[in-house]
């Protein structure tokens, strides 16, 4: 036991003494842990409230509802949600389940683009269970909303998939949802990483536009490592039952409990607040980037992140120099294709930059800016050959 605490408190200083910049981390509340640690992870609750396999599920019951109740309030939607999900991956895998059969074309944006691996990468079960189809960005780096109509009318998908893990502009879901039910697809609207700038109103929402969404809670939602599916009703008993029994067994409720709690802490003003900053001191980081002559892939920002194309700027720098270059000086981020990327995923040519994170720290523009300029400071200082 003692290793593994010692271990827990090492992470803890490395939290405590690290500029963070992944963009899909952040840092949760004390009640998220508490509840995350609670008595709750003792419960089976196999099934739905009111409907458990288990005796004595009268407490997780109302627990659950009132965990789906709260995440309604925070997209003031009457989509049916589903709070099972273990992870991100767990809820697209089920969205599929769901709403396809193995073979059913899904259209997405490719991995290299900024796309996710569960839209479909060939290694992942997605990739092995679906055909799958991509449409592609614009020479800016924009979605190019051209390429999705061309590739849904070409490839006649079941489901489009308008969502992504790097991507720093805004999703146009009313197009996408256009586009996909004028080609007999589903649309469904994967916010894991802008779920936060949805809900306190800095992004687009797909609610009303998308058929089927799901999101992580554990991004810009700055809670519990878990997610959420949410659909419209006439989709609701196919996604109860995809999940369970179809992907899961008994639910984590002490998972939920903390999801209810981040659900909590999403309603009040202080996040709005929050998000906001996190947004300003996107584009403020991105400017500074800009203004020091690095390329900002499509110049800029709407969200929390933005990527760092160095294939012109710094030829010979890879994304994995950079990422390591500064690890050892105690800024993590992590490296990231670019669009057009000729190198591996394991060099790439650029970099990821979020701040979600250390906007929860209290970081404020001019902290950034400063940031900005010490990585600067540290690419400089690497070899260029
Ligand atoms: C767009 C998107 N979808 C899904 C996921 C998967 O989430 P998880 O890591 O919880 O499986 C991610 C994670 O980065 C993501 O960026």
């Amino acid at each position: 036991m003692d290793k593994v605490f010692e271990l827990i408190q090492r992470e803890q200083n490395r939290q405590n003494s690290t500029i963070e910049l992944i963009a899909s981390e952040n840092f949760v509340s004390e009640n998220v842990l508490k509840a995350a640690g609670s008595c709750l992870t003792n419960k089976y609750a196999e099934g739905y409230p009111g409907r458990r396999y288990y005796g004595g599920c009268e407490v997780v019951d109302e627990l659950e509802e009132y965990c789906r109740q709260k995440w309604q309030q925070v997209f003031a939607t009457d989509y049916h949600v589903n709070v099972q999900p273990l992870s991100g991956t767990h809820a697209n895998m089920t969205a599929y389940a769901a709403l396809l059969r193995p073979g059913d074309t899904i259209l997405s944006l490719d991995l290299q683009m900024g796309g996710h691996i569960s839209h479909g990468l060939p290694i992942s079960m997605t990739g092995r269970l679906y055909n799958i189809e991509h449409y592609g960005l614009d020479g800016r780096g924009y979605i190019d909303m051209g390429s999705v109509e061309d590739m849904a009318k070409k490839t006649q998908p079941k489901l489009i998939i308008a969502g992504a893990s790097a991507y720093s502009r805004i999703i146009d879901f009313e197009r996408f949802a256009r586009i996909a039910h004028e080609n007999g697809a589903l649309l469904m609207a994967d916010i894991a990483h802008i779920a936060g700038l949805v809900a306190a109103g800095e992004h687009p929402s797909p609610f009303g536009h998308a058929d089927i969404i799901t999101t992580t809670t554990h991004k810009t939602l700055r809670g519990i490592r878990s997610a959420l599916i949410f659909c419209k009703q006439e989709y609701a008993r196919k996604v109860d039952s995809a999940l369970f029994p179809g992907m899961a067994g008994g639910p984590h409720m002490h998972t939920i409990a903390a999801k209810a709690v981040t659900a909590e802490e999403a309603l009040t003003p202080e996040f709005r607040a929050y998000i906001r900053r996190v947004v300003e001191n996107s584009r403020a980081m991105a400017a500074e980037f800009t203004r020091m002559g690095y390329e900002v892939v499509t110049g800029g920002t709407d969200n929390h992140m933005f990527l760092l194309d160095f294939t012109r700027t710094h030829p010979t720098i890879t994304g994995q120099m950079v990422q390591q270059a500064l690890d050892s000086r105690a800024i993590t981020l992590n490296k990231n294709s670019v669009p057009g990327e000729k190198r591996s995923p394991m060099q790439t040519s650029g970099v990821r930059i979020g701040t979600a994170a250390m906007t929860t720290k209290g970081f404020g523009k001019d902290d950034f800016i400063a940031v900005a300029h010490r990585i600067d400071e540290i690419i400089a200082s690497l070899p260029r050959e």
